[in-house]
């Protein structure tokens, strides 16, 4: 018996110093938390990395670079070793980014590319240009263009130009739909179809809203219908069905709304028939596969990867989460079965 005890006492002594080997500090340094996606990131990646036995800092930076740089720079003094980074401007990093290296501390870009830097060693996110291409088919299936007449019209509405993830949401819907354009089956009646032109800076509604309200006033105000507002993300689709609604639009004479992210508002609107579609791109899962990354980079193991993406200096070894396509049809079983989102959250 006192053999059984010593044992049992060894193991356990075995297990908690295996524990306390692998476990760290981790820095996760996160863009704002004025958009709700990143609330849930945050939260995610703060329960599971707790729950793995890490000990996690977790700052949120209001969209403002310098408070992400100075928030970096202490996680980097705080002994953190591994920073988990989803960056405001993914080309404004370099500096702080160096003094990591420097610290021989590896950086993890989460879900955002960090650009025009040598001082990344990973990145985990969603296949974003795929993001795209399932808002650009959903359109074209929707409105049948291989075999209606059209034309159709579409405006665009782009993500913040910083944000590397922006073009590649535009690029990926953009590529689906060129063909219907250059036959002209599709009709851009403002013109501007460059990521430039249909950009949002920081993402924002109120800045979708002003800029879709213009758009309206100059082109649709002699009773033109527009068929399509294709919109890269959920916050700037709250934006242009607000100015859709602000025109006079109802329910019924809304266009084809897309988004991304299923935030609850836009959930709610595409239970109200005011949001075509969104894309689900699970937090909890992105969460777990960095998780997961972090243990392996502190544990000396090459992490799992199965993509790449060109920063301007180099290829990061990425690891590309799978987004789905969401709407009014399947959202119960996507974001409520699975405990995304209780009842409650999407009751108005
Ligand atoms: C994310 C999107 C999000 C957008 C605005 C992008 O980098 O990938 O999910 O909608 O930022 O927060």
């Amino acid at each position: 018996m006192k053999k059984l005890v010593s044992i049992l006492l060894v193991l356990a002594l075995c297990l908690s110093a295996t524990a306390a080997m692998a476990a760290g500090k981790v820095g996760v340094a996160m863009p704002t938390e004025s958009l709700q996606r990143w609330n849930q990131d945050g939260a995610n990646m703060k329960a599971q990395l707790e729950a793995a036995g890490y000990e996690v800092d977790l700052q949120y930076a209001n969209n403002d670079v310098a408070l992400q740089v100075s928030q970096l720079e202490n996680m980097i003094l705080g002994g953190a070793q591994v920073l988990v980074v989803a960056s405001i401007d993914g080309g404004a990093l370099d500096t702080v980014l160096a003094q990591a290296k420097e610290a021989g501390i590896p950086v993890i870009a989460y879900d955002r590319l960090l650009t025009g830097t040598k001082n990344v060693d990973y990145y985990t996110t969603f296949d974003n240009y795929g993001v795209g291409t399932i808002q650009g088919t959903y359109v074209k299936e929707k409105l049948d263009l291989d075999n209606a007449e059209g034309p159709f019209t579409i405006e665009f509405t782009a993500g913040s130009p910083d944000d590397n993830n922006a073009l590649l949401f535009f690029q990926g819907a953009y590529d689906v739909l060129a063909p219907y354009i250059e036959a002209g089956k599709l009709v851009v009646k403002s013109g501007q179809t460059t990521f430039e032109q249909c950009a949002t800076p920081a993402w924002k509604s109120e800045t979708a809203q002003a800029r879709m309200d213009n758009i309206l006033t100059a082109n649709y105000s002699d009773g033109t219908k527009l068929d399509v507002a294709l919109c890269s993300n959920d916050s700037t689709a709250l934006g242009v069905t607000n100015s859709l609604i602000s025109f006079g639009l109802t329910a019924d004479e809304m266009p084809i709304i897309t988004g991304q992210d299923c935030d609850k508002p836009n959930t709610k609107n595409m239970i109200a028939g005011l949001q075509s579609m969104s894309v689900f791109k699970d937090t909890r899962v992105l969460a777990e596969q960095t998780v997961k990354m972090v243990g392996d980079l502190l544990e000396g193991k090459t992490p799992e990867t199965n993509a790449t993406y060109a920063n301007g200096v180099m290829d990061v070894p990425s690891y590309n989460c799978t987004p789905l396509f969401a709407d009014v049809n399947n959202y119960a079983e996507l974001l409520l079965d699975s405990g995304y989102y209780t009842a409650e959250d999407l009751a108005n």
